[in-house]
């Protein structure tokens, strides 16, 4: 099936609220145990590291990020600021090791270029005209040696295919979140496309694989 784009930064409000209202708790933990995995794969993460999560939206996994690793600090960016005004109010109770900035993600670079210990993102790829944008960012802000953990949704081979998904998945939701869940499914990349973007950015150390009817993981070092 072949992809149709959706556009970049979540910025309506109803469609802000109804992301934020959404439980995507079971996707959250499941995207902060493969980050735990990696960690315990590739050893700790260096005292007092940085931690960024790019398209953070309204914190979710930020959040759980900056309690699970209190010594760290960690950033999480969006370009949205009605996403980020959800994700200050949110994490109001959380200590002080957070804080959320409004980027586009082309703009980071310069930024943090060179902080970052590990990188994360969780639903964006699938936003991206550009996805080799994700690749480069994640390079250019890591230190040496960072381990990079990404989480999207995968695109199905055919639309008969996003109907029985959001059927099976979201068959009761506000009909936004309906209309997102199918639009990022239709805007996904394949596991083949993202593993073609990981061979053009040389990012040798990290790889590509399909996780159960939906998703796909990028996982690895920056080296
Ligand atoms: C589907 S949400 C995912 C939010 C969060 N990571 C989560 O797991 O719930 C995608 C987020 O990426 C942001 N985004 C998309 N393209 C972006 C870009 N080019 N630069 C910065 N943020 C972007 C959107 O504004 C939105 O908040």
């Amino acid at each position: 099936m072949q992809r149709i784009p959706e556009p970049e930064l979540m910025t309506a409000h109803e469609q802000v609220d109804a992301y934020a209202d959404a439980d995507f708790s079971s996707g959250d933990s499941r995207t902060v145990a493969l980050i735990e995995q990696l960690l315990d794969e590739t050893g700790p993460l260096p005292k007092d590291p940085l931690i960024v999560d790019l398209g953070c939206g309204p914190g979710n996994i930020t959040i759980r990020l900056a309690e699970l690793l209190p010594n760290a600090q960690v950033i999480g960016i969006d370009g949205s600021e009605p996403m980020l005004a959800v994700a200050k109010r949110r994490s109001i109770r959380t200590s002080n090791n957070l804080k959320f900035i409004r980027l586009q993600l082309h703009e980071i670079e310069v930024e943090l270029k060179d902080l970052a210990d590990l990188v994360v993102s969780n639903s964006l790829l699938h936003h991206l005209k550009k996805p080799d944008l994700l690749w480069s960012v994640t390079q250019s802000i890591a230190k040496p040696g960072c381990r990079v953990l990404h989480r999207d949704l995968r695109r199905p081979t055919s639309l008969a295919e996003v109907h029985r998904l959001q059927q099976q998945h979201l068959p009761k939701a506000p009909s936004v979140l309906i209309q997102d869940f199918t639009a990022s499914l239709v805007a996904a990349y394949t596991t083949d496309e993202v593993d073609q973007q990981l061979r053009r950015a040389e990012m040798k150390c990290a790889k590509a694989w399909s996780e159960d009817d939906r998703y796909l993981v990028v996982s690895g070092l920056v080296g």
